[in-house]
């Protein structure tokens, strides 16, 4: 069976590429590597389309004669999409569109898209489920709505089977550390296996439900094939809540550097200050449970990002 994965040279992608080909599946993928490497593809026997998501033609050839899309091309960050919300929006809610109506049109069996628990926002609740009105504060997070509905539209109108999948915090190797809008996991170890204290911004108790990737791949090799999944959005996460506070003292910890002390610069606009999953959805419906928890899923990342400098 052949699958695409679009944004496969980014960081999730590649990882769900590895374990596509293990498990014996054939694997194109779609990338204009804007914020995807290359080089996250090493080893990696697959079929490489570039190309621009916002782009029918491309899109069409890549999904021509695949049975599965894992759809994950997306221009990430909350904060990039504050700086530029068009292209966001672009890429995100029309890369979108373009994958939806050539699937449809090629009759792809299933396309699982990669959505966020940014949609939820602020809503003043500790734990989300999928059951609560969205909130989205960000550009980011609106795209990420939009192109949830459009995933539900094209199943309830055409047919198109679509799962959407609300990824919360995911982290794990080959994440990249030097994106000016790089993720809090890579940036802190960076920093701290320089030498320097972790740039905590606001006070540092907004707390996050860190996902290690492989429970984030589990969800999506679920997803393509559960019975029942169709049209639904689902959280996929590990249900628990870390301190960005508690995140910086463990990396700290590990890299045997607690004596470097965590500076705070202010909060960034957009982020919202608790996000934790609910996750009954995805085990009722999936059978999804985290497979790889947060501790271990932390040990394994900086170990991969120290090399064999410091031993984790
Ligand atoms: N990392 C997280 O914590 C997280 C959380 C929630 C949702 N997500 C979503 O998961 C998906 C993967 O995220 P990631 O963390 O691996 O980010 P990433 O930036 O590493 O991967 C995104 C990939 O999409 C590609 N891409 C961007 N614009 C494109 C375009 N116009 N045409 C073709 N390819 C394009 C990039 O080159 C990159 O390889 C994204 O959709 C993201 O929004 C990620």
């Amino acid at each position: 069976m052949r699958c695409l994965i679009t944004g496969g040279a980014g960081f999730i992608g590649s990882n769900l590429a590895r374990v596509l080909l293990a498990r014996g599946f054939d694997v194109r993928i779609l990338d204009d590597l804007s914020t995807g490497r290359e080089s996250n593809l090493d080893g990696v026997d697959c079929e490489f389309v570039r190309g621009d998501l916002r782009d029918a033609a491309t899109v069409d050839k890549a999904v021509a004669g695949c049975s599965r899309v894992f759809h994950l091309g997306a221009l990430p960050s909350v904060p990039r999409s504050i700086a530029d919300p068009v292209r966001s929006n672009e890429v995100n809610v029309l890369g979108t569109l373009n994958v939806l109506e050539a699937s449809r049109r090629f009759g792809v069996g299933r396309v699982i898209f990669a959505s966020s628990s940014s949609i939820y926002g602020d809503q003043p609740v500790a734990v989300k489920s999928e059951d609560l009105a969205p909130r989205p504060m960000s550009p980011y997070a609106v795209s990420k709505l939009a192109a949830e509905k459009y995933c539900q539209v094209f199943y309830g109108v055409y047919g198109l089977e679509t799962v959407c999948l609300r990824y919360f915090n995911v982290f794990g190797p080959r994440q990249d550390p030097d994106s000016p809008y790089a993720a809090v996991i890579p940036i802190f170890t960076r920093r701290i296996l320089e030498g320097l204290p972790p740039l905590i911004n606001g006070d540092g108790c907004q707390s996050r439900d860190f996902t290690f990737v492989e429970n984030v791949v589990e969800g999506n090799l679920r997803a393509a094939e559960a019975p029942g999944a169709a049209g639904m959005v689902m959280n996929v996460a590990c249900g628990g809540s870390i301190s960005v506070n508690r995140l910086a003292g463990e990396i700290a910890r590990l890299l045997g550097r607690e004596d470097l002390v965590p500076v705070h610069a202010p909060a960034r606009p957009g982020d919202v200050r608790d996000s934790m999953a609910d996750i009954g959805l995805a085990r009722r419906v999936l059978g999804y449970e985290p497979i790889v928890t947060f501790e271990e899923g932390l040990r394994r990342t900086v170990g991969f990002m120290a090399g064999d400098t410091v031993p984790v």
